[in-house]
């Protein structure tokens, strides 16, 4: 009877925050497993899959709340400094969790999330990669939400990466280099510009998450460690960004050739992720 009225309210409370503008790509820097296993004497992989359960609650909350698309940053670069035993844990983590997104494929596809993995995929483990890559088409044609996992990543990476399909687009004489403006490195970024970025565990950095595309971003920062992280922290975060939001950005049209020049890339990647499986 309780959890029946405590889930009614939650959803009274989504209607309630719904009448509002709620952010159309909301970003998560998931910060804090560590402590939490520190503060409760649990071992650190209990914590890193308790923060991936936070992960996917939060995921089907922003379903919920009509959020079509969600950024988390899962994995950085950085990470691969961490002990060889975290890293490897984690790392199996992520096997597991992509074989569970594999093996519950159906569901994820009634539920309409596309999942996509951003970062430099070629510094994972192959098989792990191949997971990846056949989540990520066996999910593309969803669009509900779309899931965006930054894994084995770090913005500056992701820039570099941008500015070498950049470099290579005026090689190839596709584009010019007075073709390359802002929106063009826009679009040729792995990800879009979130209209809320959310950071958990009282960290006050952006350490190197969507950089180029927080510009306009607003940020909300709480002290909650992130397998803390509930419904309630969501909206507190909504209700921030209602208050603090800018107007929405209209998007920028692009010219022809840029568009065939994005359109050159994105067949590339595909090939690239085929070559995966
Ligand atoms: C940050 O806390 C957390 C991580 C580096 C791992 C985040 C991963 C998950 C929550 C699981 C999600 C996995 C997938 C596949 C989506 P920390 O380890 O930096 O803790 P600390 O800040 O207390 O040291
Ligand atoms: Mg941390």
């Amino acid at each position: 009877m309780l959890i029946w009225l405590k889930e009614r309210f939650i959803l009274f409370c989504i209607k309630v925050i719904n009448i509002g503008r709620v952010p159309a790509h909301i970003g998560f820097i998931m910060d804090g497993n560590r402590r939490f296993a520190k503060k409760y004497n649990l071992g650190l992989n209990v914590s890193h899959y308790k923060g991936f359960d936070i992960f996917w609650e939060t995921v089907q909350w922003c379903r919920r709340l009509e959020i079509p698309e969600v950024t988390v940053y899962a994995f950085s670069i950085e990470n691969f400094n961490r002990t060889k035993d975290e890293v490897e844990n984690l790392i199996d983590l992520a096997r597991v969790k992509f074989q569970g997104f594999l093996d519950n494929i159906d569901r994820i596809n009634q539920l309409g999330i596309r999942i996509f993995v951003a970062g430099r995929l070629s510094l994972l483990p192959e098989d792990l990669r191949a997971k990846m890559a056949e989540v990520m088409l066996l999910t593309q044609n969803n669009n509900k939400v779309r899931l965006n996992i930054a894994c084995s990543y770090t913005a500056r990476d992701e820039i570099s990466r941008a500015a070498s399909h950049l470099v290579d687009g005026v090689k190839n004489e596709e584009l010019l280099p007075e073709d390359i403006d802002e929106e063009l490195i826009s679009r040729t970024l792995e990800l879009g510009e979130p209209e809320l970025l959310v950071r958990t565990s009282g960290e006050v950095r952006l350490s190197d998450f969507m950089l180029w595309q927080v510009s306009n971003t607003v940020l909300y920062f709480t002290d909650v460690l992130w397998p803390e992280f509930s419904i309630w922290n969501i909206l507190a975060a909504i209700i921030h960004f209602q208050r603090h939001a800018p107007p929405a950005r209209l998007e920028k049209r692009m010219s022809k050739k840029n568009q065939n020049f994005l359109d050159r890339l994105a067949k590339l990647k595909r090939q690239k992720l085929d070559s995966f499986l």
